[in-house]
């Protein structure tokens, strides 16, 4: 398995190029389902997660032109409605697929994501969301088996806001008969940037971005073309970056209104950032001060942010109190910080950080993708040397990131499978 080492303690300075957003392209790509025609998809991450999605759709028998960051996909070929279990397993958000062929194709079978290093993760909200509309709903052997000649418009009240359940419901109302509303939606950005898509393809959709989306259901989608927003947790990460190692860094290509909870938390931990229309400056050459952080469904503070300022909070000054409502066990990096030398305390659902601690480099497990983020970022503002294992976590949502972050000045290498493994623990 790759590992990555760094050797922390330059502070990063210089300019980065923000990627598309991986959980943006993922529904997008999954929508394509919904329509014939070539869909071409630009602004694709170069990222493990959308090449899966991207076998996913081959696997159901659409046609796939994927080269770097663009993808041309004609879904027209569907020829089969089951996402197995191999590929489910490695990517929760397979189960984006599962309203794309209900709606389109009349059924669908998805394995059943297990559960997974942040906590258990239910699909009750998108199951019950689909039964409304008239799905049958079963479970054998694994699978979510659900079928339905026409989805109809109905009322959906999510008893909690979920990302991936809005799209999929989203997604599956575009082609029901009448209208649906979605209450208690979810507000992300990424959930806009699928709508913006699919409205562009003919579906009628009003509200996204508030707690009330409306679907008027169409017979069919049209091609069109997209080009997919930035990432803003790429870009937050960037800017944790920054500020850990006591930098000066820039953001090229992002979207600052999608980060305002991350920015005035990172202004009100002492950095000065500076916002133009698509670009962020931040400088944190002055003392950072420890800041408390709740984690809440958009706009509120978002939990895939929560790992990289748990490690920032170490390198500020006093208590900071970090709260996950969002995902129960979410604080797999905590124990590898520790290791590092981090003083943190998990009581329930908050870490409790002391700070300023001096990092100290440390060869560190990375469980999954923002964790490992959390991580490559303590390691940045260490002294000596960290090794991070498993990092195909990383893989799976930030594009090219060792490249990326050299490009700022840090030293820091990829070690491919195989090569050097010895004598490393
Ligand atoms: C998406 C993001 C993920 C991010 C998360 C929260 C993608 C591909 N992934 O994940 O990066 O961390 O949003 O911002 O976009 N829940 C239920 N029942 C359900 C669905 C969800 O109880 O049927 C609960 C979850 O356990 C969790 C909360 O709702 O406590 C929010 O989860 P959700 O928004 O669904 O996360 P994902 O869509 O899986």
């Amino acid at each position: 398995m790759d590992r990555t080492t760094i050797t922390g303690g330059v502070p990063l300075r210089g300019e980065v190029e923000i990627s598309g957003a991986k959980n943006a392209a993922l529904p997008i790509l999954a929508s394509s389902i919904l329509g014939g025609g070539e869909c071409v998809i630009t602004n694709l991450p170069r990222v493990v997660d959308v090449l899966t999605m991207g076998r996913l759709l081959e696997i159901l028998g659409a046609k796939v032109q994927h080269e770097g960051n663009r993808a041309v996909i004609n879904a027209s070929t569907i020829s089969s409605t089951q996402a197995p279990y191999d590929l489910v397993k490695t990517m929760r958000a397979s189960v984006l697929v599962l309203g794309p062929l209900l709606a389109r194709w009349g059924e669908a079978t998805v394995s059943m994501p297990g559960g997974c290093a942040i906590g258990s993760r239910p699909v009750n909200l998108h199951l019950a969301g689909l039964a409304k509309m008239g799905a049958d709903v079963s479970m054998e052997h694994g699978y979510i088996r659900v079928k339905a000649k026409r989805l109809k418009g109905a009322q959906i009240y999510c008893d909690t806001p979920t990302v991936t359940g809005t799209e999929n419901l989203m997604m599956a109302a575009s082609l029901a008969e009448g209208t649906t509303v979605i209450e208690n939606a979810a507000k992300e950005p990424e959930i806009t940037d699928l709508a913006d898509f699919l409205v562009k393809r003919g579906a009628r959709i009003d509200g996204v971005g508030t707690d009330v989306v409306t679907i008027e259901g169409v017979r069919e989608l049209h091609e069109s073309d997209h080009d997919v927003i930035p990432d803003r947790i790429e870009a937050g990460t960037y800017l944790v970056a920054g500020a850990i190692t006591r930098g000066a860094v820039t953001l090229r290509r992002c979207r600052p209104n999608h980060l305002d909870a991350l920015l005035m938390k990172l202004r009100e931990a002492g950095a000065i950032i500076e916002v133009e229309k698509d670009r962020i400056h931040l400088n944190a050459a002055s003392r950072l001060k420890g800041v408390d952080i709740r984690t809440l469904p958009y706009p509120g503070f978002p939990t895939d942010m929560q790992a990289q300022m748990v490690a920032l909070m170490t390198a500020a000054e006093g208590m900071s109190v970090i709260t996950e409502t969002v995902f129960e066990s979410r604080f797999m990096h905590v124990e590898e910080l520790r290791r590092m030398g981090a003083e943190v305390k998990i009581e329930g659902t908050r870490a409790v950080v002391t700070g300023p601690t001096q990092l100290t480099g440390a060869p560190v497990m990375a469980s999954d993708l923002r964790a490992s983020a959390g991580l490559v970022l303590a390691g940045l503002a260490a002294e000596g040397t960290t090794e991070i294992l498993r990092v195909y976590h990383l893989d799976r949502g930030y594009e090219r990131m060792e490249e990326k972050l050299r490009g700022l000045g840090a030293t820091i290498t990829r070690h491919k499978e195989g090569a050097a493994a010895a004598g490393t623990r």
